[in-house]
């Protein structure tokens, strides 16, 4: 029987760690890893057989025939067995450390391998979820956990000339649960590559490459850490040979110097053995000086994002093809900045990194966050002592020291990684205290952990100010306590990164534009990375995104895995062109006739062709096209014509690190404000009826409901086009849970209804049982021949934090789908984000103009600053004027709140249509600071929208 190990902590039969790399034999060319003659590929298909737990095993399993079949690298979940499962913070098990189930799932891996049986051979895997025995030929050889770590075997003693078996027992819960809590999908199995090493008997083992520069040197220094054959290193024309313990050093005259902008690399052949190892160096150098973090010896910001392993259809088994689009993706987005949250990515992803130039904050594979909410069990403790309870416990401090270890000395070769994160969320405490000391003690690289803010009144304690880390860190702060708490702490001597910034749950981000504005007015401020870069939707046996809860989980979060700034199959939405823009490499300004451009970039000239459309509400007027190359933080000008509308873009002409060439990389859009919106009012005849009165004028009729205020028909040369009533709800977006439900219940009351002149007016407001009234409103309707329009005063009241829009809607039929407006677009905007969007004249569809992207239905398809909005069925124009922001979406806010995804969502019947007096943001309060009041539909105020039909020319 398997000796059950998953309730302990320590790993048995491993190598050391070393740094990656892929040996290749003498005389062999560099290439893929896969080309290595030394690589063994034994990713595939794997027998395969699932367990009950560990002891069902049964003794001679490694002399079974398994029946059932698994491709390898992947997630059980995604064939069938055990079950999905998505928590955020709470432990999917319960919370008795080290102890976990006694039902713990396990699973056998099987398949056979050959070796020619006189070299030595590593057996390696670079993830496996949580814990997993090794046997070959029947023969134990080890066991290893923490679960995003590479653990390579030496199976040498093991094999035999000819065929030999590998089993492998996985177990789904160990002890190192307590310490890999992630927000994420709880997936089970050998996730990430397997291999063989075959190497020969006399080999190097691990080596460091340091990089030195200064003035216009620099140095390569590599270090021969562990190893039996002497080794020949080779850089540029330098060939220099070293034994294990020994240093040897390489100089570079007029060094170019790599960095996310200029990826240069230089190539660094190492030869022992028999074996060519091909390596890479990028000379850069990191350091916090006076409070700022230097690359190169320039205060770069961090345009980034935090990245889990993540695949709609394969879970936690992404492929290097998945990594590569993942960082092309990335790059073509202006992102330079990657936290690998919250476990070490693969290691061929660093090598990619280095290549198309991101910079890597790479976090050990740590978070203990579940202690947080185990409830009863700690009742009476704080939540910062609760967090910090497996953190603070020295009985645990090898683990936490082993987990920085994994990372630190794979990872420690490779130039994109300019920062150490020695975990997430897991408190704080004595053994984060030592896990920062051992990785000092192995790296200078500044080191980052953002739980140190959970340090009891930081303020006064000088454990905070002390160089646990080097780079002070925040979640989610307010835009206030970036611009007044950090930078007057007297105290504090470090830079600010913000390791997660802008939630991009649902509908959102909102404020990336603030977050900029504030991180580019003082280089204290590094900049940040967005939560998070995919959604975590999936999509299983073909089915549409699923999210937690779907899977019949008892235990889960939602749709809170549902917060990418990109969708779970990398398709771009609103907040992805609001990220790209946030990021972008220029700045435009036009000053008369002349266009000023800046070049953000530290490195980089910013080089490519401006194209320059100039407009008049959206009708063309030429286009310009020049080739520019603005060096870097230097600014440039052009001369450019007089129009209404001046769209610049930059694009690529060229391909750029991995850009493809014709990617637009920057824009911006001068839009001339002259809009006018017409009134012009006609005489009315009034009618009163019963609970109704009618008016008419030319070719319009209105119908009004004398109870609730609203029209209940408005006619235009006899046609119904329905109601126009007062709406104060929108469908809630992820980031509305503060809004009060209340808004979505409240009627519309009228206490009074007269007809005025050529005006009927109304006054009411928005009640709801048991609450004082929610909203009151004063409404003239004006009306002309053809067409009426609405002027409003209104009052809130102070029901959850804001009403979330106050507008008119009408419902229309189907027909009227042809769209023309002049508002931002082409995507939805709001007042907090529209970045990404620009004002102009478009035309669209009503079909296309809900983002069916957020797999939980919600607010979408508005558009901030609208001048006009015209809907038409080919014949009749319904035209509206005035609103802050319309939206024509085939979905009313009552469907979209009730349905649970995206494909659950009514067969449309109408066009809604929605003209906003205004609309509040949407923030990032999923999980950010609250919505800034300058965002919030105010609580009072007075608008004007204005209706109009006419035949279509
Ligand atoms: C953070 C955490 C992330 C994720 C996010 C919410 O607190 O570090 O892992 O849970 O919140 O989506
Ligand atoms: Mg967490």
């Amino acid at each position: 029987m398997i000796k059950n190990l998953s309730e302990q902590l320590h790993s048995f039969g491993l190598c050391e760690p070393r740094n990656y790399y892929i040996p290749f034999s003498d005389g062999q060319e560099n290439g893929r890893r896969t080309d290595s003659k030394r690589f063994v590929s034994l990713d595939g298909v794997w027998s395969f057989r699932a367990y009950a737990s560990l002891e069902y095993v049964p003794d001679d399993f490694c002399g079974q025939e398994l029946s059932q079949k698994i491709a390898v690298p992947s997630c059980v979940q995604y064939y069938g067995y055990d079950f999905f499962q998505y928590t955020n913070v709470r432990y999917p098990i319960p919370f008795a450390p080290l102890r976990v189930p006694r039902k713990n799932p396990a699973y056998q891996y099987s398949r056979t391998f050959s070796v020619n049986g006189d070299e030595t051979y590593y057996l390696l895997f670079e993830g496996v979820d949580s814990c997993f025995y090794v046997y070959v030929n029947g023969q134990f050889v080890g066991f290893s956990q923490i679960s995003h770590r590479m653990s390579e075997f030496d199976i040498t003693a093991y094999v035999h000339a000819g065929e030999n078996r590998l089993d492998v027992v996985v177990q789904k819960w160990c002890a190192g649960t307590y310490f890999e809590d992630q927000d994420k999908w709880r997936f089970t199995g050998i996730f990430r590559s397997v291999y063989l090493l075959c190497r020969p008997q006399q080999h190097i083992e691990d080596y460091k490459i340091e990089t030195f520069v200064s003035g216009g040197e620099a140095e390569v220094r590599f270090s021969y850490r562990r190893g039996t054959a002497p080794a020949e290193v080779c850089f540029g024309r330098q060939k220099k040979k070293v034994r294990a313990g020994k240093t040897v050093c390489f100089s570079v005259r007029r060094p170019r110097l790599w960095s996310a902008e200029t990826p240069f690399l230089y190539d660094m052949t190492i030869r022992a053995g028999g074996e060519t190892i091909y390596e890479k160096v990028g000379l850069r150098t990191v350091e916090v000086r006076d409070g700022t973090f230097l690359l190169n010896g320039k205060p770069v910001k961090m345009y980034g994002v935090n990245r889990h392993d993540f695949h709609p259809e394969k879970g936690a088994a992404v492929s290097e093809e998945d990594m590569e689009e993942d960082v092309r993706l990335m790059k073509s987005l202006n992102v330079n900045t990657v936290r690998t949250s919250h476990y070490p990515s693969a290691p061929e992803f660093y090598k990619l990194c280095d290549k198309y130039g991101l910079y890597v904050i790479s976090e050990a594979d740590l978070e203990t966050h579940g202690t947080d909410t185990v409830g009863e069990a700690m009742n009476g403790v704080s939540w910062i002592r609760k967090l910090s309870v497996l953190t603070d416990d020295e009985q645990y401090r090898d683990t936490y020291i082993e987990r920085q270890i994994v990372n630190v000395e794979v990872n420690k070769n490779r130039p994109c990684v300019l920062i150490w994160s020695l975990g997430n969320e897991s408190g704080f405490g004595r053994n984060i205290l030592a896990a920062s000391r051992e990785v000092k003690s192995r790296d200078p690289r500044p080191v980052h952990y953002e739980p140190v803010t959970y340090i009891e009144r930081p303020a006064e304690s000088d454990v905070y100010y002390s160089d646990v880390v080097d780079i002070q860190s925040r979640m989610y702060p307010s835009f206030e306590w970036l611009r007044d708490d950090f930078l007057s702490d007297t105290r504090e001597w470090r830079p600010l990164f913000l390791c997660e910034y802008a939630h991009a749950m649902g509908n959102g981000p909102g404020g990336l534009k603030e977050y900029w504005d504030i991180f580019e007015s003082s280089e204290r401020f590094m900049g940040g990375c967005i939560w998070e870069w995919a959604d975590h939707s999936i999509s299983y046996r073909g089915a549409p995104f699923r999210y937690g809860g779907d899977f019949g989980e008892r235990t889960h979060d939602n749709n809170f895995c549902v917060d990418g700034i990109v969708t779970a199959d990398r398709k771009i939405k609103s907040g992805t062109l609001e990220m790209k823009k946030a990021y972008q490499p220029l700045w435009f300004r036009k000053e008369g006739n002349t266009l000023k451009i800046f070049n953000r970039n530290y490195f980089a000239p910013a080089k490519g062709a401006l194209l320059v459309t100039y407009k008049n509400y959206g009708e063309s007027q030429g286009e310009e096209s020049r080739e520019i190359s603005v060096p870097p933080r230097e600014w440039a000008q052009i001369a450019c014509r007089t129009a209404q509308t001046v769209h610049v873009r930059f694009v690529l002409q060229e391909e750029q690190n991995g850009v493809p060439a014709g990617t637009c990389l920057a824009f911006e859009n001068f839009f001339e404000e002259a809009f006018v919106p017409q009134v012009c009012s006609a005489e009315i005849a009034a009618e009163e009826g019963l609970g109704e009165l009618t008016v008419r004028t030319g070719d319009v009729e209105a119908v009004f409901d004398k109870l609730s205020g609203e029209i209940r028909s408005l006619r235009y040369r006899g046609r119904d086009f329905g109601g126009v009533r007062l709406v104060l709800w929108r469908a809630k977006t992820d980031n509305d849970w503060n809004v009060h439900p209340a808004y979505r219940e409240a009627a519309d009351e009228a206490r009074e209804i007269v007809a005025e002149g050529n005006s009927v007016v109304v006054k009411g407001h928005f009640v709801r049982e048991s609450l004082k009234p929610l909203f009151s409103y004063e409404s003239r309707y004006t009306f002309t021949a053809d067409g009426v329009c609405v002027e409003t005063k209104w009052q809130g009241s102070d029901y959850g934090e804001y009403v979330p829009r106050f507008g008119l809607c009408m419902k229309l039929p189907a027909s009227f789908s042809a769209l023309r407006y002049c508002a931002y677009g082409p995507g939805e905007s709001y007042s907090d984000k529209h970045l990404g969007a620009y004002k102009d004249v478009f035309t669209s569809d009503v079909s296309r103009e809900y983002e069916h992207k957020y797999v939980k239905p919600q607010e979408s398809g508005s558009h901030f600053g609208a001048d006009f909005a015209e809907l038409s069925d080919g014949n009749i124009v319904l035209r509206a004027e005035g609103m802050q922001s319309f939206c024509a979406i085939p979905y009313s806010a009552d469907a979209l709140s009730d349905a649970a995804h995206d494909d659950e969502l009514p067969a449309s019947d109408a066009v809604y249509f929605t003209a906003d007096y205004g609309m509040s943001g949407v923030g990032s309060n999923s999980c950010g600071p609250k919505l800034p009041v300058r965002y919030r539909f105010p609580q009072c105020g007075k608008g004007r929208i204005a209706f109009r039909f006419s035949e279509k020319q």
